[in-house]
Formats: structure tokens, sequence, C-alpha cells
């Protein structure tokens, strides 16, 4: 299992470094197993690791360069920091990325050999539409993705599901993710509104191999508990 924790613009590089502390405590003390991964907002990237995989919410695909605003692979490497978030929704309808700029972005960071958790989700009125466009809205925002490399993880984030307090059904959730499943061999996270009452439930579905939390990220006594949930899925 694989639990993981995206902070968004919130949190400061003190509190971050307070938080991964408390959090690192909890896993070493009680031995947990799964997978845990925080990605903090770019100025808290220097903070405190050991099990936990700390990782970069966006980053641009160049060594370095005149991109101004961006941090790239250099910035990273100077905190070893090795794993990222790719495609989330919010880059795609926030900031405008689009999926040839996305898999620019997959295919750099992939060739530095960089832990990939790449997200894709649909907004509502494409589920509304039905199965097929479902699917095929979601097949689009794999196109130029090797969906073979070795250290991808997929995040199924349903747009609408994403701070809303919405989420699909669990049997939704199972079904689509077995659908994913039947496409791409990767471990595959559920995100949208996964909180402390629901993430047990939604990482005991088939073909649920973890969790992508936003808000619910943000409390550490709240986020390690959902561990202790992946935990019981694990053993
Ligand atoms: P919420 O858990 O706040 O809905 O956010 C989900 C998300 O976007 C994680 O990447």
């Amino acid at each position: 299992m694989i639990v993981a924790g995206n902070f968004k613009a919130n949190m400061t590089r003190k509190s971050t470094a307070a938080y991964l502390e408390k959090l690192e405590q909890y896993i070493t003390e009680k031995e947990t197993t799964p997978q845990v991964m925080i990605f903090p907002p770019a100025t808290a990237l220097d903070s405190l690791k050991g099990k936990i995989l700390v990782g970069a919410q966006n980053a641009y695909p160049a060594q370095n360069g005149a991109f101004t605003g961006e941090t790239a692979l250099e910035q990273l490497e100077e905190f070893g920091i090795d794993t990222i978030l790719i495609g989330h929704s919010e880059r795609r309808h926030v900031l405008g990325e689009s999926q040839e700029a996305i898999a620019q972005k997959y295919a750099f960071y992939k060739e530095q050999g960089f832990t990939i958790v790449y997200c894709i989700g649909e907004p509502l009125e494409i589920r509304e539409e039905g199965n097929d466009v479902l699917m095929a809205y979601l097949d689009a925002q794999l196109v130029g993705i090797d969906l073979s490399y070795e250290k991808l993880v997929i995040a199924y984030e349903p747009v609408w599901a994403i701070g809303t307090g919405l989420t699909p059904s669990n049997s939704d959730i199972e079904l689509l993710h077995t659908a994913l499943r039947h496409k791409i061999e990767k471990p595959l996270l559920y995100g949208g509104s996964v909180k402390v009452n629901n993430a047990a439930e939604i990482m005991a579905l088939d073909n649920v191999d973890g969790v992508l939390v936003g808000g619910a990220s943000l409390d550490v006594d709240g986020f390690f508990s959902m561990v202790e949930d992946a935990q019981k899925c694990d053993s």
C-alpha cells in the first residue's frame, strides 16, 4: 500500500519540517509497512526525510535555465528529491497544462529515474456521459505516457471529488480501478476527498493500492491513522 499526502499550496517550510519529524517518528515507532509519500510546497523540499519519500508537486522539464517561476532538476537534486507528481488536475485545469506539456515533463523525469505519481481524472460532465466517454477521457490523459516505466504510480482523482467532500461510490471506484488495471500494471492510488473516515474502506477495494490525500493530509495525526489503515490492508 502507498499513502501519499499532497499539501498543495499549504504549510510552510517550518510547519512541514515539524510535520515530517512527527510522522517519521510514528512510522519508526509503529514499524508501519506502507510506503509513505509527502508532496510539500517547493519551499519545504529541504525538510527532513527518512523513510518518508518526499516529492515535488511539480517541476520544469529541464536541468536549469530561463524558466521564470519554475523549479528545475538542479534545484530538486540539491535536496535529493527524486519523486514527482505529474498531471495533477489543478495543474491541468487551473494552471492550464496541456497533455503535450505533461507528457514532456513525464519523459524528462522518467529519463532522470524519478518515481512518478501520475494523475488522471475526469470532470463531472464527463462522468455523466457514461463509461465509454469516461474511459476515452482518461485514455487521452495517458497519451505520450510510457505505462511500462518501472517507477510509475498512477493516481486516479476525479476532478469533481477533489476538495468537495464528494466521492464516487465504493463500487464505482472499484469498477474504474479494475478497468484501469487491465491497461496499467502499476500501483493505482485513489484520490479525491479521502478522509480519516473513508480511507480504510477505499483502500480495502479491489485494485486500489493506496490513496493520494489532499486536505486531510494536513493533519499529521489523521494522516498517520490512514497509514495504519493501509497497514491493515498490507497484512
Ligand atoms: P482532497 O483530498 O483535498 O480532495 O484533494 C485530493 C487531491 O487533489 C490530492 O492530490
